[in-house]
């Protein structure tokens, strides 16, 4: 539950990690599954925590895409129910723009324009955010995005799931200069990102060393893993505050909890003078709130959704 887009009286996250622990990763039928079974519960402790009633909510904001659609058509159906029970206006939301409002809810001051690094499990996004609803894409990954990276890392290591927090662990054992991992250039776009020739020389690196009969020291594969992931992020950022000139650089999405990259893009936005925003940790990783901010800025530039809307598991930000 969010007032006035950016004040969060409820923020109720049902996780579903020890569920996909069990598998090594997300098992998409068992997650709308467990959607359908949680998703009424966390409503009701959503609006309890808020000190709420249904009737009271102006307007329902909900995830349509980009994800996963079992588990998309879940919360849809979901919200289009309660929207019509209700005859409140239903806001279907860029999963990816809630991303981003997580910001707004962090610092109630930052206002668009500015630049943003979106970094979570399906997406790399550099985006210049020139208004609440006006998007450009700057740069993308043309491969894995940054969050699927290390969880493939995370796995091959022998870390398993959930990858990005245990590869952060493991990384402040290692020695990041032990190994030197490349940091990919994009022909054609100086923006875009590509991950998947680094997670290739990870696992390149992991069999050369068995073949040649070595032990492998994850914590060092994960440092330099981390390091090289952090540092492509840091230039292709610093590159664009260099062009665009924005007086404002916001991280956002599941990889933006990294510590050591939240670290790094703070550093380099101090260096050039630039302000750094960064969403409280519980905020980067998924949560209703973020959703329900972005929710509100389309719902008071006027956007409306009808009982047509439905998941788009692939939808683009612009
Ligand atoms: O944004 P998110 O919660 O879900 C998506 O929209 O994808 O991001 C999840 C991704 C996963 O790939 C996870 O490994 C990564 O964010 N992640 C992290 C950390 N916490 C979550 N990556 C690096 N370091 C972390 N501390
Ligand atoms: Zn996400």
């Amino acid at each position: 539950m969010v007032a006035d887009g950016r004040r969060v009286k409820s923020n109720v996250i049902s996780t579903q990690i020890p569920i996909h622990t069990l598998y090594g990763g997300v098992v998409p039928e068992i997650a709308s599954r467990k959607h359908i079974e949680r998703i009424d519960a966390v409503i009701n402790e959503a609006l309890s925590q808020a000190d709420m009633k249904l009737g009271e909510v102006d307007a329902v904001a909900v995830t349509y895409g980009p994800g996963l659609v079992g588990a998309l058509l879940v919360g849809v159906a979901e919200a289009k129910a309660i929207a019509y029970a209700l005859g409140k206006p239903l806001i279907g939301v860029n999963h990816i723009k809630g991303h981003i409002a997580a910001n707004y809810i962090e610092d109630i001051t930052l206002t668009p324009p500015f630049l943003c690094l979106v970094v979570s499990g399906g997406h790399t996004h550099l985006i210049r955010v020139s208004d609440y609803d006006e998007y450009t894409i700057i740069g993308r990954t043309v491969d894995d995005a940054a969050g699927e990276a290390f969880d493939k890392v995370a796995r091959a290591i022998g870390l398993g799931y959930p990858g990005g927090p245990k590869v952060e662990e493991a990384a402040k054992k290692g020695n990041a200069k032990a190994i030197r991992f490349p940091h990919a250039r994009v022909e054609g776009n100086p923006y875009d990102f590509s991950f998947s020739g680094l997670k290739s020389a990870v696992l390149n690196y992991i069999n050369g060393e068995r073949m040649k009969g070595r032990e492998i020291v994850s914590e060092d594969i994960a440092a330099a893993f981390q390091d090289a992931v952090v540092g492509v992020l840091c230039e292709h950022a610093g590159l664009a505050i260099d062009e665009f000139g924005d007086a404002d650089l916001a991280l956002a999405g599941g990889v933006a909890a990294n510590k050591a990259l939240r670290e790094a893009v703070k550093n380099m936005c101090e260096d050039r003078g630039v302000r750094f925003h960064c969403p409280a940790i519980g905020l980067c990783t998924d949560n209703a709130a973020m959703i329900g901010s972005a929710g509100y800025y389309e719902y008071i530039n006027g956007r409306r959704d009808g009982w047509d809307l439905n998941a788009v598991p692939q939808l683009k930000i612009s």
